[in-house]
């Protein structure tokens, strides 16, 4: 008997693609990824992985040839297909930018003024350029848009920024963000129920890891008088563990923090009394 499998579309090769593999690694899932395959399987998941170019990863999922998709916010609303977003992915963080000649004089968006902009955006361009009030001409281009201002093809472009390495081997400079992008899980309207099993299973194992790599786990010793004041800075996931220490008079404090307010959190430990703390990271957060 075939049993069913959930079709997942993720990035052949390019910023997205190790890490949407390392994410299925955390979520314990096992694919050879043999280089130039083009679909693989899941040994211990019923999912089947195709490794697609991420600008047709939306038209896939849309088809259906796909179930689900890893790919950038910046490609899923760029290419504006009927797909629905599930949840954000929490990597492959990067802006869509314009950027123009390092030496060249920029002031505001009315640089780009009756300028010939190149991109593989135009759609996003296009919105950009009309909250701005300003003309431009879009002249879209698939790949190594970076290169269009140095061979005279454009006054500026208008392309993804993550570490700003391509910008900088190019000549240019960052002027305008027109938007921020991370990788975001997608999903085919018209599932099965079936499917969207298997789909809730994956979803939950990832928002697991996503949670454990946003908390930490924080254990401390404090004197008892000092507990109360502890506890209310430490919310911990329901509340923190006290344990008493051999020493009497002391206890040790085990809670939870999130990254977000990390050290605000680690400096009023400290100036109400915790000593030895230790900070330590969270493989799998189940709530
Ligand atoms: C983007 C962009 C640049 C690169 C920028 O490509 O086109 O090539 O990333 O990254 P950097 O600032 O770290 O140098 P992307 O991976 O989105 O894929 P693409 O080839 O499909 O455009
Ligand atoms: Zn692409």
């Amino acid at each position: 008997m075939d049993y069913m499998k959930l079709k997942l579309a993720i990035q052949k090769s390019g910023r997205l693609h190790d890490d949407s593999i390392k994410l299925l690694k955390e979520c314990g899932i096992d694919i050879s990824n043999g280089a130039n395959k083009l679909r693989t399987e899941a040994t211990n998941f019923p999912l089947e992985v195709f490794f697609l170019r991420d600008d047709d990863i939306p038209q896939y999922v849309e088809d259906g040839v796909a179930d689900i998709g890893f790919v950038g916010e910046n490609v899923v609303y760029e290419k504006n297909k009927k797909i629905e977003i599930v949840d954000k992915l929490g990597y492959g963080r990067c802006r869509l930018s314009i950027a123009i000649g390092r030496g060249q004089k920029y002031e505001s968006v009315q640089y780009l003024q009756n300028r010939k902009i190149a991109t593989s955006y135009p759609l996003l361009v296009k919105e950009f350029l009309k909250k701005n009030n300003i003309n431009a001409e879009i002249h879209e281009i698939s790949g190594s848009v970076e290169i269009a201002p140095g061979i005279g093809l454009a006054d500026a472009i208008c392309d993804i920024v993550s570490s700003g390495s391509t910008l900088f081997m190019n000549g240019l400079k960052e002027v305008e963000t027109v938007m921020k992008s991370q990788a975001i899980l997608i999903r085919n309207p018209a599932l099965k129920e079936d499917e969207l099993k298997i789909l809730h299973k994956l979803l939950f194992r990832i928002q697991s890891v996503k949670k454990a790599k946003n908390n930490k786990y924080v254990l401390l010793n404090a004197p008892n008088d000092k507990l109360d004041a502890i506890v209310k800075i430490l919310p911990g996931m329901k509340s923190p563990t006290i344990l008493p220490l051999a020493e009497s008079g002391w206890s040790s404090v085990h809670s939870v923090i999130s990254e977000n307010d990390f050290w605000n959190v680690i400096e009023s430990l400290k100036a109400n009394g915790a000593q030895g703390i230790l900070i330590v990271p969270i493989e799998k957060m189940i709530i």
